[in-house]
């Protein structure tokens, strides 16, 4: 069994988990994920591991409270137990010094990338941030993003369509400046549909462009095909080989965007939430 040691409440529906796993925690690396299950009869889900503490064997994630389990994990308090948690799974991401990264941030993707933007730091590249949230209530981890990126591009206060256009807005501005000002990689982690338009416009220019994919899961180590994708023309498993891709490779995004559908139930799309 795998403790809680730690719940918070970062916004309204956002809660960050700490759960003691030395071995997990030993192992960890930025854009790694783990799967857990929380009693026997409950099912696999996987969470982006946003940070963990070697010397005290403990890993953070966090998740929005969309479906049933998500539900249940927003009612564990510190003491209370997993019955499994896994990982690290998947390859870390790619880091190293590029110059100029843009990284575009949302949902859960709002903490997830910190230990990835953590990293980009030490190799010493230059960030920016986008961060888009629906409102300044439900914008959490500022001050971490603040600290770890240059400079930091808030697009708050608009909904659907109009929220991922301000956040669309703000990266056309930095292209429109490039190769002036140069963007030497972009890195996402929000919604598919944005990491989808995302990578459609970086590709005229070029940028390399990793976007994070987290499609149904249920092994998580490559072997019952649940979040099979293509990447330029290959068969690839989110779980093994990702979860970050080439955004301008995947061949996929239609079938992610169905897939993530088909699995979103009534209570979910009745609270607005986008199912991509
Ligand atoms: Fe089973 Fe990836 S989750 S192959």
């Amino acid at each position: 069994m795998y403790p809680i040691v730690g719940h918070e409440e970062l916004a309204p529906k956002v809660h960050r988990l700490t759960v003691k796993a030395p071995v997990v925690a030993e192992k960890a690396r930025p854009g790694q994920f783990v799967i857990l299950i929380i009693d026997p009869k409950g099912e696999r889900v996987p969470f982006t591991i946003s940070g963990w503490n070697v010397e005290e064997g403990t890993v953070d994630f966090v998740f929005i409270e969309v479906g049933n389990t998500t539900r249940q994990l927003a009612t564990l308090r510190e003491g209370d137990q997993l019955a499994t948690f896994v990982g690290p799974l998947g390859r870390p991401a790619e880091v190293d010094h590029y110059g100029h990264v843009v990284t575009i941030l949302s949902g859960y993707g709002i903490a997830a990338m910190s230990p990835i933007l953590k990293a980009l730091k030490e190799k010493e590249n230059r960030i920016t941030t986008i961060v888009q949230a629906p409102d300044r209530e439900r914008l959490f981890n500022e001050d971490e993003l603040r600290a770890l990126s240059d400079d930091l591009i808030l697009a708050v206060g608009t909904r659907g369509e109009h929220m991922m256009e301000s956040t669309t807005l703000a990266l056309r501005k930095l292209l429109d400046r490039h190769p002036r000002h140069r963007i030497d990689r972009v890195v996402a982690m929000c919604s598919l549909c944005l990491m989808r338009v995302i990578s459609e416009m970086t590709r005229p220019q070029g940028i390399k462009t990793m976007v994070h994919l987290t499609p149904v899961m249920v092994d998580g180590t490559g072997m019952c095909g649940a979040c099979r994708l293509s990447v330029g023309g290959a068969n690839r498993f989110a779980c093994v080989h990702g979860p970050e891709f080439d955004g301008h490779e995947v061949d996929s995004w239609e079938v992610l965007m169905a897939r993530r559908c088909t699995y979103a139930d009534e209570s979910i799309l009745q609270q607005g939430f986008q199912c991509r």
